[in-house]
Order: structure tokens, then C-alpha cells, then sequence
């Protein structure tokens, strides 16, 4: 992929396609992980785009991602969620995984919520609980693999950015307060949340060496949206559901597999339904219904 296919003058065909289509700029972007879409039956007055008319948008080819936009109000706030994301393991390049983020920006998109669906690498953590993301190791960019790698458009943000506070601290408070009110406080953490490649699930020895490095939860997605967003000034926040306990023993006989994810992403939909609407709420995230 060339890197003018990340740039405004590419990324503005698929911002007039949508504007042109939508009646109130979204505030937030929700990026619904694998099968954590119902949250989007929950947005009032909700209004949808098929990413395959959307020029220049990637697709999705997952079971359980369904590749649309749902743009509505949750919570009193303009949001668009994002039922599907294309991952790196579906062959995309990391900048096409990040197009929507920085066409959402464009839109007026300010925050970024992204969630996914996560193998507990944490023993302590059991299927169904609920990881705030507090911090991430980047495995892709360890490799020399990054979203804003090649030249760098400065209407979207400088060359080099920070990103040791990439998760925004308030709303982990609010994240906070509302498990405590939702009574979810025993299934609620904060962690440090591992990018693996996929679309193989982790060895033994590689689930040993996380744990090591301190890693919580680990998956296949979420931090080349996270950088990009985080580049562009959007404040971001990020929750993995616990889908399975990542195997660190050679004695297991079990396998992680998808439908198990799925299956524990369904038995968990309501509950992270409600701890989302619930953080949008109270976010400082405030809504001004503009015009698109
Ligand atoms: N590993 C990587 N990605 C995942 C897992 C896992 O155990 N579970 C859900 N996505």
C-alpha cells in the first residue's frame, strides 16, 4: 500500500460519502470487537452505512464482525459504533486498519472507545470479567511494524507523538465508579493489554513470556487504532472482555478456540453494554449535537 492511501486527499472520499449521509456529527467512535456489537441496538435513532459502499474503507471478513457504521445517540451523546473492525491477521496493512479512525476524526469524532475480545493472560482473570486497558505493549511495533510508519500528514498530527499516557485517565475513574455502580466491581480490572499478530492463539512459552512482561490480556487488534487515534489528539479508551484464560502449562488438554470467544463474548454482552453506556453518561465527553 502506498502511503498516499493514508492521507487526507485519499481519506476525504470516504468522509463526503458519509457526511453527505448523516444529519449529526458523532462525538464518540465505538470500536465494537468481535460479536460486541448489541450495543449498537441500544443507540437511539440509529442510522446505517454498509463499509463496502463507503469508497475507500476497509471491509471485514470475520465471523461475528459485521462490517457497518451505526451512527446514533447513546446516553444522550452523538456516537457512531463500528460493528466490525479489519484486523492485521485478515492481510490489511496497519494503516488500513486505522482509516476509520482518522475519517471519524474528520467527521468530529473526539474520543475513542474501542473494545475487544481478549484471552486472560493475568491468572486471576476468569471469562467474562472486564479489563480496562490501562497501558499496552505494541508486539507489531517492537517488530518494526507501526500505523504512522513513512511520511507523516501533519493535518492529522507531528511526526513524533508520546504515547505513555495514551489512556485517558479520567475515564478510567469514571470506568471505575460505574463498575462500582453496576455492582461489577468483582469483575472489573485495569491492565496492560498485548498485541499479538494472529491469527494463530499463543504458544505456551509465549503466554509464559507475557505474564513475565507483566501483561494482563492479550489479543489481535485494538492498538494500531489506539496510535492513530492518539496521534490525531482524540482522548482514548479502551475495554477487553475476557473471552478465555490463555493456556500456560503443557498439561492442558484444551485449545482456545473462536467459538468460545464468541460464546463468552454473547454471555457478556448486556453487562458490557450497560458498563459502556453507563462510562458514556458520565464521560467528559460532553454532547454538542453539531451539524456534520
Ligand atoms: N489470544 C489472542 N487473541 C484473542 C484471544 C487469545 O487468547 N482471545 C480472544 N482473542
Amino acid at each position: 500500500m502506498s502511503e498516499k492511501d493514508f492521507d487526507l486527499e485519499y481519506l476525504s472520499k470516504s468522509y463526503h460519502y458519509i457526511r453527505d449521509r448523516i444529519p449529526i456529527a458523532p462525538k464518540i467512535l465505538i470500536i465494537c470487537g468481535s460479536g460486541l456489537g448489541a450495543l449498537a441496538e441500544t443507540l437511539r435513532h440509529p442510522l446505517s452505512i454498509l463499509y463496502k459502499d463507503v469508497p475507500n474503507f476497509p471491509q471485514t471478513t470475520v465471523e461475528g464482525h459485521e462490517g457497518k457504521l451505526v451512527f446514533g445517540e447513546l446516553s444522550s451523546v452523538n456516537v457512531v459504533c463500528m460493528l466490525g473492525r479489519p484486523h492485521y491477521y485478515e492481510g490489511y496493512s496497519l494503516k488500513q486498519i486505522a482509516i476509520p479512525v482518522r475519517v471519524m476524526k474528520l467527521l468530529g469524532v473526539e474520543t475513542l472507545f474501542v473494545t475487544n475480545a481478549a484471552g486472560g493472560v493475568n491468572p486471576s482473570y476468569k471469562v467474562g470479567d472486564i479489563m480496562v486497558i490501562k497501558d499496552h505493549i505494541n508486539f507489531l511495533t517492537l517488530g518494526g511494524q507501526n500505523p504512522l510508519r513513512g511520511k507523516n500528514d501533519p493535518n492529522f498530527g507531528p511526526r513524533f507523538f508520546a504515547a505513555n499516557r495514551a489512556y485517558d485517565k479520567a475515564l478510567i475513574a469514571t470506568a471505575r465508579q460505574v463498575a462500582r455502580e453496576l455492582k461489577l466491581a468483582h469483575v472489573y480490572h485495569e491492565g496492560v493489554y498485548a498485541i499479538y499478530s494472529g491469527p494463530n492463539y499463543e504458544t505456551v512459552a509465549e503466554i509464559k513470556m507475557l505474564r513475565m512482561l507483566g501483561v494482563d490480556a492479550t489479543g489481535m487488534s485494538t492498538i494500531p487504532e489506539v496510535l492513530v487515534a492518539k496521534h490525531c489528539d482524540m482522548t482514548v479508551f479502551g475495554i477487553s472482555l475476557i473471552t478465555n484464560k490463555c493456556i500456560a502449562s503443557y498439561d492442558v488438554e484444551d485449545e482456545p478456540n473462536h467459538e468460545e470467544v464468541l460464546r463468552a463474548v454473547t454471555q457478556s454482552s448486556e453487562r458490557l453494554k450497560q458498563f459502556v453506556s453507563g462510562i458514556v453518561a458520565k464521560g467528559p465527553c460532553g454532547c454538542k449535537n453539531e451539524r456534520a
